[in-house]
């Protein structure tokens, strides 16, 4: 298929000034990825295979790999951004390692470029800091990559939200632990694994910060903590307090994404892998609940009733559209609307701070702690050296 650029035009305008401004509309936009490794190569696919999108190019530090992706998705590989910036781009998505989003980040925004960045926004609040202030300059549209939120499950949840269930939540007991794969361990699993739950239970707080952050983690073979629970704790004021467990580990011997919710209104349980939600509300559950409590109150005994069986659960409905689609999907509607994406630089940044006050809490503990065997990661997969 033939795609043309916005308002017929297929040329190679210059991205700074310009671009935002064309790329507002239903045309076709312009578009690239800048690192082109596991994940910065999906995104590459879907801009390629979008029907209003054209893969202008792709960049990577390693020349072969962007050439094999854009071989596959028929467009030009660049050694910069300066020069997929002269090739004329309205959005980009970031896919460097977290420590090279900042450099990326203001070089595409300065050019008013919109930018998708993997998550998390940065490795520090300083460098998210600095994105953000970035982003409030630009006339690009900035959004951060928090998958989970396209994941079906969330999915279903937030439509559940829009319908009604108004989440109040006062004890979140989140798990996410899968086995070590040796991938982004220039971090550690607070920054990788529990940044995605700390998004979403921060998106469930309207974003608000804890007002206090108890964290213990404990590093076993990387410099960094690679197993981490952090009580995160809201004091809302007259509305009382809120709670969220937050475990996470990159040790384990199974992979686990689950997270519990009791509310006010509703108990939800996600789990992430078997994308299966259930809501237990306290309305239909009323009517079972008070006569429970009669009978309990008559001193009954109530030990042959089963539980499961008095109470009223529901499946939340999924669409199983796959997350990244969802995710640039969203992030394009933005782009062309002007609107600002709901995981914004200010969203990015505050995931960001609460994880680094969670390392800092963490880190306390080590207080005159040294590992017993110095170890650094060599390669990935590979054995680690002294
Ligand atoms: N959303 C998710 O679920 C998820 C999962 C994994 C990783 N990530 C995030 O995606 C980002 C990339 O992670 P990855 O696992 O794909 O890493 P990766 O190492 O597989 O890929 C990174 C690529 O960027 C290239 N690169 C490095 N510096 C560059 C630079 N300055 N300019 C151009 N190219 C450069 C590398 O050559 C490499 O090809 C990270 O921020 C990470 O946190 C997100």
């Amino acid at each position: 298929m033939s795609k043309t650029g916005l308002n017929g035009t297929n040329g190679t305008v210059g991205a700074a000034g310009a671009s935002r401004t064309r790329a507002r509309g239903s045309g076709v936009l312009r578009c690239g990825v800048v690192g082109v490794g596991r994940m910065g190569r999906h995104h590459a696919r879907v801009y390629a295979q979008m029907p209003d999108t054209e893969l202008i190019g792709v960049v990577d530090a390693n020349m072969n790999r962007a050439g094999d992706v854009a071989e596959q998705w028929n467009c030009r590989a660049f050694a910069g951004v300066d020069t997929l910036l002269a090739a004329g781009v309205d959005c980009v998505s970031v896919a460097v390692p977290t420590t090279g989003h900042l450099a990326v980040a203001q070089q595409l925004l300065a050019a008013d470029v919109s930018c998708l960045i993997e998550k998390p926004l940065a490795g520090s609040a300083e460098e998210a800091l600095k994105i953000k202030e970035a982003a409030e300059k630009s006339r690009g549209v900035l959004m951060v990559g928090h998958i989970e939120r396209f994941n079906p499950i969330m999915r279903a949840l937030r439509a559940e939200q829009a319908t009604g269930l108004p989440i109040i939540p006062r004890f979140m007991e989140v798990h996410r632990v899968s086995p070590m794969t040796f991938r982004s361990v220039d971090v550690g699993v607070v920054m990788d694994m529990m940044i995605h739950d700390l998004d979403v239970v921060l998106m469930l707080m309207g974003g608000r910060e804890p007002t206090e952050v108890h964290a213990s983690g404990v590093p076993v073979i990387t410099e960094h903590e690679d197993i981490c629970n952090a009580r995160l704790v809201w004091d809302l004021g007259p509305q009382g307090r809120c709670v969220a467990n937050v475990s996470a580990s990159r040790l384990a011997l199974k992979t686990e994404r689950v997270t519990r919710i009791t509310g006010e209104n509703a108990y939800i349980k996600i789990d992430y892998a078997a994308k299966k939600g259930t809501v237990i509300r306290r309305l239909a559950n009323d009517i079972q609940m008070q006569e429970v409590r009669d009978q309990l109150r008559k001193g009954r005994d109530l030990t042959d009733l089963k539980w499961q069986e008095l109470v009223n659960i529901e499946n939340l409905t999924i669409n199983d559209a796959e997350p990244i689609l969802e995710e640039i999907k969203e992030f394009l509607a933005c782009v062309r609307t002007g609107n600002k994406p709901e995981i914004d630089a200010t969203a990015g940044f505050v995931n960001v701070r609460t994880a680094e006050r969670i390392v800092e809490a963490t880190r306390a503990d080590w207080v005159g702690w040294k590992p017993k065997v110095e170890v650094a990661i060599r390669e990935p997969g590979r054995a680690f050296t002294r």
